[in-house]
């Protein structure tokens, strides 16, 4: 799913103009007969569907009112499919070798950010005295290198196999022993028993969270959000990677690996889940947020390393820090600021 194969074929296509991008679909298209006229028909329905629902979300009352305790940010397909795939996390050179290697950008991303904001300086240990909560851990492979940069860190993910691998791998490294724990639940499930719970009532509680190419498989954004705004403290930051929503991400993310090529399973990724920096800038600014930094990823498939880009056309990461202390939802739906409004809406 995150292995080298597939990072090939994003960058071999993510090098290639549009047009030849989709010529080439089209003749691999045409030799499996498959028919492009009806993924261009699919492609059409989802953008309709999608113009339909973020109509209907403008007009729903708040958030915070029409919020109830059934409201879930769990896919149960989603969960099936990582459980199958929990004991192969700290495979280096298997399903997950692009995560490893996203580590390289991702964990100075965090740190730098994290220090720009609380500015305390403790020589070895940078992270030393800050509380982060890594949503959807997986097997730990961001959690354990945030723990030895001197953070007291959380992992959760509610597939309880993955949780049994994260914690059976940071049990080999003494050192962690004080800096990472792991619990099998959800956001939600957090954030409520918080709310109810001896500590300060409503009070955040993580000077960060950490949700690291997890929100393209959630079920309900709206309650991600909230959720993280809750657990939070105020000022504390809350640091996102995942996939855009692009014609790019869908002819190569969808249409090729899914349905062409089959390098992942069919219904591995699930297009409608993806989300504009645009799109995610608005929703988390209608819950206290401000985002500080928007910025390109790019995975090179020959040396298996991600890199910085300015284009936010596949994948990008995000940092925003929490304004206030309760979310108010929906108070930019009019508008935003983001200066890659444009260029994103072209892309999409
Ligand atoms: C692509 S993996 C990323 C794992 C880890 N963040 C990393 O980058 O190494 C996505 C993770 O999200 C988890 N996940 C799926 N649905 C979730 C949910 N509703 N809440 C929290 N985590 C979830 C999956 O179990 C899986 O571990």
């Amino acid at each position: 799913m995150y292995s080298n194969k597939f990072g090939r074929l994003i960058l071999g296509l993510y090098s290639c103009k549009p047009s030849a991008v989709c010529g080439a679909v089209r003749s691999a298209a045409g030799r499996s007969g498959f028919s492009w006229t009806a993924v261009c028909k699919q492609r059409t329905l989802w953008l309709q569907r999608s113009a339909c629902l973020k109509t209907q979300r403008q007009t729903l009352p708040s958030p915070i009112s029409a919020r109830s305790a059934s409201q879930t940010t769990v896919d149960p397909d989603e969960l099936r499919r990582f459980q199958s795939l929990a004991s192969k996390w700290w495979d280096e050179q298997g399903e997950f070798a692009a995560l490893h290697a996203m580590n390289d950008l991702r964990v100075p991303f965090i740190r730098d950010n994290l220090l720009s904001v609380h500015g305390a300086y403790h020589p070895g240990k940078p992270l030393a005295g800050l509380r982060i909560l890594d949503v959807g851990c997986g097997g730990g492979l961001l959690t354990e290198p945030l723990g030895r940069l001197g953070a007291n860190v959380l992992g959760i993910d509610p597939v309880e196999h993955s949780i049994g691998t994260a914690q059976l791998h940071s049990s080999y490294d003494p050192d962690l022993r004080d800096q990472v724990c792991y619990r099998a639940c959800t956001l939600e499930e957090l954030s409520a028993e918080e709310e109810g719970g001896e500590e300060e009532q409503g009070a955040g509680q993580f000077d960060a969270v950490v949700a690291s190419e997890v929100v393209e498989h959630l079920a309900d954004l709206e309650t991600f959000a909230f959720c993280c705004s809750h657990v939070l403290k105020p000022g504390g930051s809350l640091f996102i990677t995942t996939i855009n929503k692009t014609n790019l991400s869908y002819v190569l993310g969808i249409v090729a690996a899914e349905q062409l090529l089959r390098i992942v399973p069919s219904g591995t990724h699930d297009w409608e889940k993806f989300i504009s920096p645009v799109e995610l800038e608005r929703l988390l600014e209608s819950y206290g947020f401000s985002v500080q930094s928007v910025q390109g990823m790019l995975y090179n498939p020959v040396s298996g390393a991600w890199s910085w880009t300015n284009s936010t056309a596949i994948n990008y990461a995000l940092h925003a820090v929490k304004l206030r202390n309760d979310p108010q939802p929906h108070q930019t739906e009019a508008g935003s600021s983001h200066p890659e409004e444009h260029a994103a809406a072209s892309h999409s």
